[in-house]
């Protein structure tokens, strides 16, 4: 299914690899805090490439994950990443759209994680309504997503900030919602969840540690990278632009007395 639909990352190996080493670079902050040990049985909904699915599984050993994606590429590679956790049945995944789930034989789930996926999303409810039909009364879900609209960088970086809105504004017109963090309490209640939290989490690096800011906004470079051949097509952005970016991102990362801070957010709730 589905590598023709519109994604603003797209499919390809970079693209693949970049799940791969964002999952390790974030893995520190987006773990904290994050308790699985009294759960067996899990539903990653938007797993790609199982970048996130071994180090959960590695981090839980009493937890069985099941990770579905849309995209036959990503579950494809997310087989043969894991090859041993599946075959000690710690780890499966399938191939299925997340907005209808009926079809999948696998339910009484008792625990779910979401990360980085409801923004590419059409009809979110309808995603959180099927993953609810999954779960047993009582699971706990942990969601972590984006706010676009928090980015700031010093000093001060026209084109990253012309680029980061027509990312976003690209992103509205393929139905996608780049600042989906800010709504997840209220989709939690409108799919029928239960003792909704909500926790703004914040990446902030400055002078207090060069090394990590130089660190973290390479990543996120490679967000911005990940959208360049479709905006080039699209129209919105051009090559230069590409390259001022790439400037005012070497400028950051490497003056003293810059800042770059982005805050998403995490929620939880109860099926
Ligand atoms: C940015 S990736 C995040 C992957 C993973 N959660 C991670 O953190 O590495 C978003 C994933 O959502 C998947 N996706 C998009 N729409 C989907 C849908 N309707 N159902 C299932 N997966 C979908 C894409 O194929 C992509 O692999």
């Amino acid at each position: 299914m589905s590598e023709d639909r519109d994604y603003l990352h797209g499919y390809t190996h970079e693209e693949q690899q970049r799940l791969i080493d964002q999952a390790e670079i974030l893995a520190p902050q987006l773990y904290e805090g994050l308790d699985f040990s009294n759960h067996k049985k899990m539903l990653e909904v938007g797993c790609g490439v199982g970048a996130q699915t071994g180090l959960l599984a590695e981090r839980f050993p009493e937890l069985h994950i099941h990770g579905v994606d849309v995209s036959q590429a990503q579950v494809a590679l997310a087989k043969d990443r894991l090859p041993g956790l599946i075959k000690q049945g710690r780890v499966q995944f399938t191939c299925a759209d997340a907005t209808d789930l009926t079809a999948m034989e696998d339910d009484g789930f008792d625990s779910a994680y979401i990360c980085w996926f409801l923004e590419h999303v059409y009809e979110p409810i309808a995603v959180l309504k099927s993953l609810k039909a999954k779960l047993k009364p009582g699971s706990k879900v942990y969601l972590t997503e984006v706010n676009n609209s928090s980015l700031f960088v010093q000093p001060y970086s026209p084109n990253i900030l012309q680029y980061w809105s027509q990312f976003n504004d690209y992103q509205w017109t393929i139905n996608g919602h780049p600042f989906i963090g800010l709504m997840l309490p209220n989709l939690l209640l409108k799919a029928g969840f239960k003792n909704v939290v909500s926790e703004p989490r914040s990446f902030f690096f400055d002078d207090r540690d060069p090394a990590e800011r130089e660190k973290f906004m390479n990543y996120f470079f490679g967000i911005f990278n990940s959208a360049n051949d479709i905006l080039v097509r699209k129209g919105r952005i051009h090559h230069e632009m590409i390259k001022e970016v790439q400037n005012e991102f070497e400028r950051a990362m490497t003056s003293e007395g810059s800042v770059f801070y982005y805050s998403y957010v995490r929620a939880t709730a109860e099926a």
